[in-house]
């Protein structure tokens, strides 16, 4: 279940919506049944492809590639923090924001996929990390994700910085957009980078709320970068290497909601956007998966 699926049904996304009766679309990992032989893949072989919400699915093997993961190393990541959601935190921190050791990094929805990979790469490169998520989490950010401080969005946040111990932000990755967005921009560093990656305070919103003060960004001398991570998906393997180690001594990692059964997917997707779920939130099909 990935948020930019409400963006896309409000027709806001780069793709068209989906019309009524069609599939609705989406990330999944699926088994190979049937395929030609000599082809890229074997049935048997899982396969990560963007199947939409269904069980089952016919389409041409060419482009299809067999899931790489070591074996010790759960295959659902493929979807989350070792999949498109850690490649969107990769590129944003490495290929945008040109993050260096030493700098302060602050992310907006701290505790989702994004989040969490964030926090994770950018400890990784030598940052003080600052995690902004919602009251019930902010314990898992900073003591189980590892987020150096925490800001409770629930609360007013220019109190909160204004108290925070770290010199102002060099890299804000903004995952809700509005009055988080707003207040961030209020506490950046001189040269700031602020990667605009998504919207969850928005996208809900039927009317587009009047944006945030853009002054403090000239004041800052900052730079807003615009992500889309589809451009970035030639850097998979770089951000793999850096991240599967990672993953595997314990220092990447995202809890996992999941719901069994297709019929549940609507119900997981209300979940996510409603903020009431933790972590990457997943359907799963076939319970021996
Ligand atoms: N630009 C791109 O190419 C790209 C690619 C992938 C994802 N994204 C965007 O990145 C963001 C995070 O995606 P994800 O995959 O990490 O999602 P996710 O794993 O489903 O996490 C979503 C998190 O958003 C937070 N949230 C929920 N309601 C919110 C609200 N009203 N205001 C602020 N935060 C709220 C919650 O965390 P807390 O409780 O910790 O706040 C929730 O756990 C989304 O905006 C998504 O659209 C963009």
């Amino acid at each position: 279940m990935d948020p930019y699926l409400c963006s896309l049904l409000a027709g806001r996304h780069l793709g068209p919506a989906p019309e009524p009766g069609e599939r609705m679309p989406g990330q999944g990992i699926a088994r190979v049944v049937e395929a030609p032989s000599g082809g890229p893949v074997r049935p048997g072989n899982r396969v990560v492809l963007d199947c939409g919400w269904t069980r089952w699915l016919t389409q041409p093997a060419d482009g299809l590639q067999p899931l790489k993961l070591p074996p010790d190393i759960p295959p659902q990541t493929a979807l989350g923090i070792l999949g498109m959601p850690g490649l969107t935190a990769w590129a944003g921190l490495h290929r945008m924001a040109t993050v260096k050791s030493g700098e302060v990094v602050a992310v907006s929805s701290a505790s989702g996929t994004v989040g969490a990979a964030v926090i994770a790469l950018a400890r990784a490169a030598g940052c003080t990390t600052v995690g902004i998520s919602s009251a019930g989490k902010l314990d898992y950010v900073q003591n189980e994700l590892g987020a150096h401080f925490v800001l409770d969005r629930g609360q007013p946040l220019p109190e909160q910085l204004k108290n925070l111990k770290v010199p102002r932000i060099d890299v804000y990755f903004d995952n809700a957009g509005g009055a988080v967005l707003e207040a961030m921009l209020s506490h950046l560093a001189l040269n700031a980078r602020v990667v605009l990656c998504g919207m969850m305070a928005q996208y809900e919103q039927i009317e587009r709320p009047p944006g945030p003060n853009l002054g403090p960004v000239i004041g800052a001398r900052a730079s807003l970068h615009g992500l889309v991570v589809y451009d970035h998906f030639d850097a998979m393997p770089t951000f793999l290497e850096q991240a599967v180690p990672l993953y595997q001594a314990g220092r990447l990692h995202c809890h996992e909601t999941v719901f069994a059964g297709l019929a549940q997917a609507p119900e997981a997707l209300c979940n996510l956007l409603g903020g009431t779920s933790h972590g990457r939130v997943l359907v799963r099909l076939e319970p021996s998966f």
